[in-house]
């Protein structure tokens, strides 16, 4: 009999044991007995880190939403499974149940046939939370269409560019968004992506905020008169176990974007099974993610993980402080929310407006508080598990990535001792490895390195869209035989992890992932500008937040500084998006480089947090001169 649900300690170390041991049995017992297939598969895995190849389940067919909806039907009909809550409390929420959500979803599918998308087919979709967004996301699993979700936050340019790089066919959007106060012209920041878009033939447009917009004739059409006259029901597409299910773009430390493909068969058993453990979900709680479903938390644990076990998903609209920083403990108390799972950097802000927001409210149902997306801080931990959880609610630090499709490093809560900052131990079938720099593993323990992981487990991405020697360049060249993270981590005595933070260029700002080489690009394109450098430095709110370094043309020198920066992160909004910013802009006479012109970054990361005692030897640089003047400059910006 298969282990779906862990309750305690010594069970997850026995069922721990037995997936590293025995891994194809311990997965096929959990494919077998808890998921729907058209067909069963031939092999369980089969894999090759150097070429890289991985496939689970081989020769099995199945629907993901056949999983997450359709089994639910006879029991679970009448049940939840998103809950919507707008982005105005003032606005009723919307109890959408098993059944309604899968007769949205299939008259979706429906649209999406009738306008010619075929299984195979790229359809971006550009929403801001609404149910449309979930409903358009399983649409196209039902028809085995690949979706690519890009963040309502991203600019037309980065939507551009991941349209462009999958070749979508189509793309789902809305009239507009709301966020707080503001709203959005989502539309409008479209029609601008598409004048660089040959391949998108279709938009459909949701109405959200009523705004006038513009129609494009031949291309644009208004989803609800569509949904109206598509039939209800919709038979979901056969799909092979690793036919494609995804793309979502993730940062990498140069070059643009990497579109992260994921399967079906694999990623569907791992998003379930890590969401009842992790959350501990029983049938009647009520589990909320505040994540967007623009990235890959949402994905994973707000839509397919949580619906797949039949659960009750919030959805929720808005932003933390709108109408006023209680509005999370509102949603807690008004829901009953029995899981909560957020961000540090969600943490951090609203801990630093005081605990008078959560007085009011009953936080009473909460059971188990989650975070995820960066290391989170021991104060932003103490005050989560004092004031949110009462000190009765483990804190569940989830460490895992885009990448990894699901949760890899976690506590199970009610089982695993926490330990504040620590994520604690693998989860069951994950086999991590801290590596040195002469890349031999560290076996013991009390010792810190760069995080691999030795084994295949079924959520991973299987390539990057059309570039699979990046996938194999990036991921499994730095140590032989491993996924290599791009985090490094440290192993207590006990054999608990902490993710340190990032090894390479990616900086994490308020959770988001930023390469710095798309924004010192957009920088460039500043006519005055001749060159820049990006490094992250500590922030009490965001965790890291962006410091540039820039170097003027000589055009640029007489110009008013102020002015200069405005127009700087003017160009990074425009090309990216507002969340990578620059917090501050040094203007500076060169940049520290080595003989071969490479631009030194761990200088200017010493620099940027004040560490300029720890310089290290800068007497191999090509121009150790321009340090002193780079330090001496950065006086008048700190
Ligand atoms: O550096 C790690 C950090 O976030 C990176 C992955 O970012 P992304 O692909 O956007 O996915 C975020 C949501 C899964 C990781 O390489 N990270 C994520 N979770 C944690 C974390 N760092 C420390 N602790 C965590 N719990």
């Amino acid at each position: 009999m298969s282990q779906y649900h862990i309750k305690n300690f010594e069970e997850y170390f026995q069922v721990y044991k037995k997936s590293i041991n025995q891994p194809e049995i311990f997965w096929e017992e959990i494919a077998e007995e808890h998921f729907v297939w058209h067909k069963k598969w031939d092999s369980v895995l089969e894999w090759d880190f150097s070429k890289p190849e991985v496939k689970w389940f081989e020769g099995a067919q199945l629907n993901i939403t056949e999983n997450c909806l359709d089994r639910h039907l006879a029991n679970r009909g009448i049940k939840t499974a998103i809950l919507f809550e707008p982005n105005d409390p003032n606005e009723d929420a919307e109890h959408i149940t098993y059944k309604q959500l899968h007769a949205r979803v299939c008259k979706f599918a429906n649209v999406l046939k009738d306008q010619g998308i075929q299984k195979g087919d790229r359809v971006c979709i550009y929403l801001p939370m609404i149910p449309e967004l979930t409903v358009s996301v399983l649409a196209c699993a039902r028809i085995g269409a690949i979706h690519s979700v890009v963040f309502a936050g991203f600019s037309s340019s980065a939507l551009s560019s991941r349209i462009n790089d999958c070749d979508a066919k189509m793309v789902i959007t809305s009239d507009g968004a709301y966020r707080g106060a503001k709203t959005i012209d989502l539309k409008g920041i479209v029609d601008e992506a598409l004048e660089d878009c040959e391949s998108v033939k279709t938009v459909l447009v949701a109405k959200r905020i009523q705004s006038d917009i513009n129609m494009k004739a031949g291309r644009d059409q208004w989803l609800q008169p569509l949904l109206d006259e598509a039939y209800q029901d919709f038979k979901a597409e056969v799909m092979e176990a690793e036919d494609p299910l995804f793309i979502l773009y993730t940062s990498g430390s140069t070059g643009k974007p990497k579109g992260m493909l994921h399967t079906t068969a694999g990623y569907m058993i791992y998003t379930a099974y890590t969401f009842k453990n992790v959350f501990q979900y029983t049938e009647d709680d009520i589990y909320w993610c505040t994540a967007d479903i623009g990235w890959i938390t949402g994905h994973s644990y707000i839509v397919y993980g949580p619906l797949a076990n039949g659960a009750t998903s919030v959805m929720f609209e808005g932003v933390p402080s709108h109408p006023d920083y209680g509005r999370f403990w509102d949603i807690v108390q008004k829901h009953k929310v029995n899981q909560f799972y957020t961000a540090p950097t969600a943490i951090r802000a609203l801990a630093k407006q005081g605990t008078s927001w959560l007085k009011d409210y009953d936080l009473s149902t909460l059971k188990i508080l989650g975070t995820v997306g960066e290391p989170i801080n021991e104060e932003a931990w103490h005050w989560y598990n004092d004031n949110v959880g009462n000190n009765k609610s483990p804190i569940v630090d989830t460490w895992w990535q885009t990448e990894t499709g699901g949760i890899m490093i976690t506590p199970i809560p009610y089982a695993t001792p926490t330990k504040p900052t620590y994520a604690t131990l693998p989860f069951i079938g994950i086999q991590p490895a801290l590596m040195d720099e002469n890349s031999k593993e560290l076996t013991e323990n009390q010792v810190q390195g760069r995080l691999c992981i030795k084994f295949p487990w079924p959520s991973m991405a299987r390539t990057i869209w059309g570039n699979h020697e990046r996938y194999r360049d990036t991921y499994f060249s730095a140590f032989k035989n491993m996924y290599f993270t791009g985090d490094g981590a440290l192993r207590d005595e006990v054999g608990y992890y902490r993710i340190t933070g990032r090894v390479d260029d990616v900086i994490i700002v308020s959770g988001h992932n930023l390469g710095t080489a798309p924004i010192e690009d957009a920088i460039n394109e500043h006519q005055a500008v001749a060159e820049s450098a990006i490094v992250g430095f500590p922030h009490d709110i965001k965790g890291n937040a962006l410091y540039g370094y820039v170097t003027l043309k000589d055009s640029g020198e007489s110009r008013n500084h102020d002015n200069l920066r405005k127009e700087i992160n003017q160009l990074i909004t425009d090309r990216i998006g507002p969340i990578a910013k620059l917090e501050k802009i040094q203007f500076s006479a060169g940049l520290p480089k080595t003989r071969s012109g490479k631009i030194m970054r761990r200088i200017l990361r010493k620099i940027a947090c004040q560490e300029t005692d720890q310089l290290g030897d800068i007497s191999t640089l090509l121009n150790p001169e321009v340090v002193e003047s780079i330090i001496e400059e950065s006086k008048a910006i700190l």
